[in-house]
């Protein structure tokens, strides 16, 4: 059966259906979701109760799987296999885990706007989350499509942001919130990744306006006009009326691209437990991520 996909607003992110993900996918199937995934950034997919194992070989067919910041800090794991990313409030033991932990500090990091792993060289591609369990209010996440961003530019900002480049730094989000306590040596284990703001996505073509989070510093300038341009260029990016929000269900697959969108998670009540898994396709020469 042939994939179908429909549009959940005029910008960005489609619907897919006519695909088992439990099974095994053709060559022909990679590359109706890279091209559905050039054209609409966000695929959301519905009702396909993967395990955990099958969402790896899922993901395996895309390219080599990225581990974010594990590739640095190593923190004991619910989830037995180090490419699966744990989006939940769970500690190791299997408890809802307490308001101030470690875990609950990266699930406020992730409700800031950002891109996956842009911290890092390679970059992260595609994620795919699947959704275990939700929780009963919030929750939800939401995307903003950067090429959308990038083509609704007036003029001036345009030209002025052609060959500027930022800086994507690891801890600053966590800074940002307050998480301070980090040795030099933890540091400089993560030197900042740098991106061009004028950026080209290599499936589409299309021209992105490179932002998020995690940029902290425009090179040459001045780190407070930096920051500044970078906050007022993230408005432009994530303006309401551009947004899709996905509201999860369990059994959801959602797909995006890292490289021309941005994504942000949305609160909810951390004594109450949601589980997500996410794989992520690194963003190397070996991905499959063009339509071929
Ligand atoms: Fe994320």
């Amino acid at each position: 059966m042939a994939l179908t996909f429909k549009p959940l607003s005029p910008v960005f992110a489609a619907e897919v259906s006519g695909i088992d993900l439990t099974k095994p996918l053709s060559q022909q199937d990679v590359r109706a979701i890279n091209a559905g995934m050039n054209e609409h950034a966000v695929l959301v997919f519905r009702q396909q109760p993967m395990t955990a194992q099958q969402q790896l070989n899922f993901a395996s067919s895309f390219g080599p799987l990225d581990i974010g910041l594990k590739r640095v800090f190593k923190r004991p794991e619910r989830l037995g296999d180090e490419r699966l990313i744990d989006i939940s409030n769970v500690d190791a033991d299997g408890q809802v885990t307490r308001r101030d932990s470690p875990k609950n500090l990266s699930n406020f990091a992730n409700q800031l706007w950002h891109s996956d792993s842009s911290f890092m060289n390679p970059r992260a591609a595609y994620s795919m989350l699947h959704c275990v369990i939700k929780p009963s209010w919030g929750g939800n996440t939401e995307f903003a499509d950067l090429r959308h961003a990038y083509d609704t530019l007036d003029e001036r900002t345009r030209a002025e942001i052609q060959e500027l480049k930022a800086e994507h730094y690891a801890l600053h989000t966590r800074i940002l919130l307050g998480d301070e306590a980090y040795t030099d040596e933890q540091k400089k284990s993560i030197p900042p990744a740098i991106w061009p703001i004028a950026d080209t996505h290599p499936g589409s073509g299309r021209k992105v306006l490179f932002v998020g989070v995690h940029a902290r510093q425009i090179l040459g300038w001045p780190t407070a006009e930096s920051r500044m341009y970078l906050q007022d260029l993230l408005e432009h990016a994530t303006r309401r009326e551009y947004v899709y929000v996905h509201k999860w269900e369990p059994g959801d697959l959602v797909i995006w691209d890292n490289r021309s969108t941005l994504h942000r998670g949305r609160r909810y009540d951390i004594a109450e437990r949601r589980e997500l898994r996410r794989t992520t396709i690194n963003d190397t020469p070996e991905a499959m991520l063009q339509a071929l």
